[in-house]
């Protein structure tokens, strides 16, 4: 069910008391806290189980607000933010004083965005400041797509949970460091390279998964409970069916190209052949495997262009080395 007017007016109050609402947002479901407030911001971290120096992103309800937030709004930033927002896309700039280092994690710059959502924009006029909110999933974890998500993971951690129904675009925002001249994608996401780059005339630096350059990130992060492992999409079916013989409880994200192809497993994942259903789709098929009992996930990478980048970008960090 979607949120009404009376629970915007309700979670607007919990932000100004100083609680704790987790949002939708086209992306995934934000935990959020009034920008301003250090004592809420830090109970975000307390939450999730993050540490305090993995900066939030801190949510606007217009880019005609972005000048509140930060130092300065340099010429490629404004323009990111007319032709993106509300959308995908979250700037990194100079930190504002108005925002506090707890949000920041202690950095000199914040991260911005509008979000493209009728819910969290309601919310944010409402409210009439800064939401800061990381994705309302305990540390590492996978995102949450549903409210759903939201209350199985956190429950009564949370003040209050409003329903926007399930996330259109399914992975986070891009983040782009719009600090210097050159801009640089810190996290592919929702807004594409190919879309970045036609508005800006320049190619983008996008970061290899091995050399992770946002700070306090761990490679492994959107991780379902269940190992992945990463293989070639005609490799699929032959090394789940292994694994399964060996014993495990194997789930298995089949590739469009293999579509009805029988597979031997535990569970089975029919990925859509559209990036923007994949995407839509991933963090819920993660959960539905670990929730099917599954301790592997056999899966491979779809072509590394437009919502590809991003997906590619979070199967790589779940398969990733897990923290021991
Ligand atoms: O789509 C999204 O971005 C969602 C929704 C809720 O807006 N939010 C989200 O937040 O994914 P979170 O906290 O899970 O990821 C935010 C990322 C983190 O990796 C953090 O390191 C990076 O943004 N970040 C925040 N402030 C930064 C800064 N000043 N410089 C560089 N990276 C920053
Ligand atoms: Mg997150």
């Amino acid at each position: 069910m979607t949120a009404r007017t009376s629970d915007i007016e309700k979670a607007a109050g919990v932000l100004r008391a100083g609680g704790l609402v987790a949002f939708p947002t086209e992306t995934v479901y934000g935990l959020g806290a009034n920008a301003q407030d250090s004592a809420a911001v830090a109970r975000v971290f307390q939450v999730k189980g993050r540490p305090p120096s993995h900066p939030l992103i801190v949510h606007i309800g217009g880019v005609e607000h972005l000048g509140d937030w930060v130092e300065d709004v340099p010429a490629t930033a404004r323009l990111l933010g007319e032709r993106f927002w509300p959308g995908p896309l979250t700037l990194v700039l100079r930190r504002g004083r108005r925002v506090p280092l707890e949000a920041t994690g202690g950095l000199e710059t914040v991260a911005v965005r509008v979000p493209d959502h009728p819910v969290a924009l309601a919310l944010l006029s409402a409210f009439g400041g800064g939401v800061a909110a990381p994705s309302a999933n305990r540390f590492g974890s996978v995102s949450p797509t549903t409210a759903d998500h939201v209350r199985a993971e956190l429950g009564d951690a949370v003040d209050y949970v409003l329903d926007g129904g399930p996330c259109e675009v399914g992975v986070e925002s891009t983040i782009v460091d719009a600090t210097g001249d050159v801009p640089s994608v810190l996290r592919p996401g929702g807004v594409t390279r190919e879309d970045l780059e036609a508005v800006l005339g320049c190619p983008l630096t996008v970061p290899s998964t091995s050399r992770v350059r946002v700070p306090g990130q761990h490679p492994s992060h959107y991780a379902p409970r269940a190992r992945v492992v990463l293989v070639e999409p005609e490799k699929v079916v032959a090394e789940a069916e292994l694994a399964q013989e060996l014993g495990h409880r194997v789930g298995v994200f089949l590739p469009p190209s293999l579509a009805g192809a029988p597979v031997k497993a535990h569970a089975v994942v029919a990925v859509p052949a559209s990036m923007a259903a994949y995407a839509r789709g991933l963090y819920g098929f993660l959960r539905e495997l670990d929730q099917q009992g599954c301790d592997l996930i056999v899966a491979s990478l779809p072509v590394e262009e437009g919502l590809g980048l991003a997906i590619a970008n979070r199967l790589r960090r779940a398969a990733g080395p897990r923290p021991s």
